[in-house]
């Protein structure tokens, strides 16, 4: 059966998302094991993981999502030493990092030992490991023995899941199972820092901050931020500028929206809009308004369902009126940047 046409039985198993039934996670252990792909919950979106030193296994991914192979995967351990026996070198900022955040949302990418395959890091020499602190994400990679590759569990180009059920709706039927352990937390990817260059570099913002990392290894460069750089955005691979879209094109407008003007422009249509500031109940039908929380790790971890909302709204435009421009918004701001990307 091949996972780029909808033909496998996808099995679908809740769990307790702090105390996963050891039965589900040995199951679950043994089809990665095995070869096959299962979609488990992070403390940042739903992965979908394979084992990351079985080429085959690596492919169904690529397959499965449709995601091109030069955008290499992050490889999920469970231990610290675990990812010591996938890189080439530990560094001391390795160290640090690890010891300050770890397990938590922070990818390094670091020279590959040649265990790794090279589908994995998409033809180049370093790798990007991370440590979860999901239970479920944990003991599923532990039971499993092995390093576990896992790309957000979505269709290549399009919004991150941050339940089960969006797992189903874009993955269902490609995949060997889903570990529904109910929303994640952070809700955005993990922040993406390459420690194989000098100064280390920022290649996706997160929920930890530059400011973070910076008082734990000193001045890191900033790179591929949608805000900050738009052509260093594309020197990582992967980092494209399209990226984590929903279906209908988005307009990011800084500073209050006008909403008069919005449902004037667009009467009779079908829209959406996520609105930052105040919100005043809109009365018309075909008009989406979510109101998204004040707070920056709230709204991240909101973001993603509701553009999922909106998807299945089936809305023609979405307008995002932006959250402020400071460091703590970073990843939010960089997510929507890149969503509305053409
Ligand atoms: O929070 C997360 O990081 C989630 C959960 C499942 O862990 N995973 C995730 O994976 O977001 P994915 O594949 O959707 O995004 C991984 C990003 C991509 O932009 C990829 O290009 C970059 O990390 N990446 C992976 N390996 C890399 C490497 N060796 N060098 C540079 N960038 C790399
Ligand atoms: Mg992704």
């Amino acid at each position: 059966m091949s996972p780029s046409e909808k033909v496998m039985k996808t099995e679908i198993i809740k769990v307790n998302k702090d105390n996963p039934d050891p039965v589900v996670i040995t199951r679950a252990s043994e089809i990665l094991r095995s070869g096959g792909l299962v979609a488990f919950p992070t403390e940042t979106v739903y992965g979908l993981g394979a084992n990351a030193l079985d080429i085959d296994a690596v492919e169904k991914i690529f397959l499965a999502k449709g995601r091109p192979s030069n955008n290499p995967l992050i490889v999920h351990v469970a231990t610290v030493e675990d990812a010591k026996k996938i890189v080439a070198s530990w560094s001391d900022e390795a160290e640090l990092l690890s010891r300050r955040f770890w397990p938590g949302p922070l990818t390094m990418v670091l020279p590959k030992r040649d265990i790794v395959p090279e589908n994995v890091t998409g033809g180049g020499s370093t790798v990007a490991v991370r440590l979860p602190s999901h239970q479920v994400a944990h003991d599923l990679i532990l039971a499993s023995k092995v390093p576990v590759a896992a790309p957000s569990a979505n269709r290549s180009m399009r919004l991150s899941p941050t339940t089960a059920d969006h797992v189903r709706k874009s993955l269902g039927g490609r995949i060997d199972m889903i570990i529904d352990g109910g929303p994640t937390l952070v809700g955005v990817e993990s922040t993406v820092i390459d420690l194989s260059r000098n100064p280390a570099v920022l290649l996706r913002p997160g929920v930890i901050t530059p400011n973070e990392i910076e008082s734990v290894i000193g001045s890191i460069a900033l790179l591929g931020s949608g805000d900050q750089a738009k052509d260093g955005a594309m020197k990582s691979p992967g980092m494209m500028k399209k990226h984590y879209s929903p279906q209908a094109p988005l307009d990011c407008v800084e500073g209050e929206l006008d909403i008069k003007e919005i449902l004037q422009l667009h009467q009779g249509e079908r829209i959406g809009i996520l609105k930052y500031q105040s919100y005043t109940p809109i009365s018309r039908d075909d008009v989406v308004c979510i109101e998204m929380p004040g707070s920056a790790r709230k709204y991240a971890s909101r973001l993603y369902a509701a553009l999922h909302t909106l998807d299945e709204a089936g809305v023609l435009k979405i307008y995002v009126e932006m959250p402020p421009d400071g460091e703590e918004w970073m990843a939010v701001r960089d997510r929507l940047r890149r969503a509305s990307a053409k």
